[in-house]
């Protein structure tokens, strides 16, 4: 072994992600760890279980030093980041730079050599870890923006490995991305994967293009050929659309639980028995198109096309990202409109809006969709949404409309819902009274078509096909 001191481990399939799916605990008597319900983790667990997996990522703290240990089915494998890692690489570089670089530049990205400097000195910790825990041979599935440079940064360490990288936000035209200093070493950074994945087509249309123009490299269809000065001989990378879903199944049966159907009935009596009841639920994030949908909202009422106490729009922000400045404005923006259309239109115990800045346990979500009338998915840019999804999900009734952004990506495949450009503020407003006078048989029809899709495509098929198709790319010669 040439590398010397590197050796192998032991793990067949190794997720690399910028969070560990577990939230720790900080207690008296130690550190406690529970497993922190995400989709990802319910579509990977199953397949861990049988392939010996490992999970390399952070636990949400700074330096907080962790050790190595298992988790039902899976070997967490905690990465330390130090307070001013958090600051550079985490609320820096990729929340500050290229999260609104990459969802179309809705807001400004801000550009910092020392923030650059961050990421690739973390994406190097993580490609380190993930090279330590991969079993000769094995596969590695890198997550998202986070970590942009890990699968070249990998494949230097460890050639044997196939190596996967999805990523979970948009990836924007060539014309955009360009803005970005560091644009080569990003795009050459996820090219050290055998197989990248997007959400919609036109995502690795994109990138595909930026590699066409910020490398030499040549692309054929979805093929880009990698050659000579990384690695001889030549290798290829996929770049396709595998777009992601949701636990499919388990959300649909929680949806059928007594007492799930007895919250959602709970929820309506609690808001004083509307007529109509509208849902947003939201990270709270700029891109999500919170503010447009309040506004719309207000207009609703100013014009007195709906009125309190019949219509009421419930919207839970959930809380996120928030020592970065762009989130801490959005957050009060959001606040003062809110204030100011409940000052407008709410009357004692009747408030236009109910705005929840929580978050809330699956089943408590489910009683909302459940609950709720219309579902207002407004985001200005989104890698898929998956709250669209899991509404669509929960209704088993057949009942309910869903108002969907055409810039999220869940819109490539949910064309039965009411499509809308957040933008468009009339426009919107139309579709959320389309949304409320829908007759029952139209609304049942949408939903059963709608329901076809997320039934048939859940998030256990999507790891399935891209893990498949990574597996199934032709091995290499090890020329370690
Ligand atoms: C999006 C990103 C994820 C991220 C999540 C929560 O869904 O695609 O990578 O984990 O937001 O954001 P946070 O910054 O709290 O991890």
């Amino acid at each position: 072994d040439p590398t010397g001191t590197r050796t192998a481990g032991e793990y067949d399939l190794v997720v690399v992600a910028n969070r560990l799916p577990v939230d720790v605990t900080v207690t008296d008597s130690g550190i406690e760890t529970t497993r922190a319900p995400g989709g990802l983790v319910t579509a990977l667990a199953p397949i861990m279980r049988d392939a010996d997996g490992a999970w390399v990522g952070w636990a949400g703290t700074p330096d907080l030093e962790l050790d190595a240990f298992d988790d039902d089915d899976i070997f967490m494998v905690p990465v330390d980041l130090s307070a001013t890692e958090v600051e550079a690489y985490y609320e820096g570089f990729s929340n500050g730079t290229l999260w609104p670089l990459l969802h179309d530049a809705v807001v400004d990205p801000e550009f910092h050599r020392a923030w650059w400097n961050s990421y690739v000195t973390v994406n190097r910790r993580f490609a380190t870890a993930a090279a330590k825990a991969a079993a000769p041979g094995g596969t590695v599935w890198v997550q998202d923006y986070q970590l942009m440079l890990v699968p070249s940064l990998l494949r230097a360490l460890r050639p044997d490995l196939k190596i996967g990288f999805f990523l979970h936000i948009p990836f924007p035209p060539p014309e955009i991305f360009s803005q970005l200093p560091w644009r080569k070493q990003v795009v050459e950074g996820m090219l050290g994967a055998d197989l990248v994945g997007t959400q919609r087509v036109s995502d690795a249309a994109n990138i595909l293009r930026s590699v066409r123009r910020h490398t030499d490299l040549t692309t054929r269809g979805q093929v880009v050929t990698v050659g000579g000065r990384w690695t001889r001989p030549e290798r290829h990378v996929r770049i396709a659309a595998f777009p992601i879903s949701i636990d499919t199944t388990a959300i649909a049966a929680l949806a059928e639980t007594p007492e799930v159907i007895e919250r959602a009935a709970q929820i309506r009596r609690e808001l004083g028995d509307p007529a109509v009841m509208l849902l947003g639920v939201d990270r709270l994030d700029y891109t999500k198109g919170i503010r447009h949908r309040l506004k719309a909202f207000g207009e609703l009422l100013e014009d007195g096309s709906v009125s309190v106490p019949d219509v009421t729009l419930v919207q839970v922000a959930s809380p996120s990202r928030e020592q970065v400045e762009r989130y801490k404005v959005l957050r009060d923006d959001v606040e003062v409109t809110v204030g100011r259309i409940n000052g407008d239109h709410g009357a004692l115990g009747k408030a236009a809006i109910h705005y929840m800045h929580h978050s809330y346990p699956l089943e408590e979500m489910v009683a909302m969709y459940r609950a709720a009338d219309v579902m207002l998915v407004t985001a200005l840019r989104d890698g898929m949404n998956l709250v669209a999804k899991e509404y669509i999900a929960a209704r088993t009734d057949l009942d309910g409309v869903l108002v969907l952004s055409e810039f999220a990506g869940a819109a490539d495949e949910l064309g039965q819902a009411l499509i809308i450009n957040p933008h468009d503020i009339d426009g919107l407003k139309r579709a959320i009274m389309e949304a409320i006078s829908m007759s029952s048989r139209e609304k049942r029809r949408r939903m059963r078509s709608l329901r076809r899709r997320v039934i048939d495509s859940d998030v256990q098929s999507w790891a399935a096909s891209f893990l498949g198709t990574l597996r199934a790319t032709p091995a290499r010669d090890s020329h370690v």
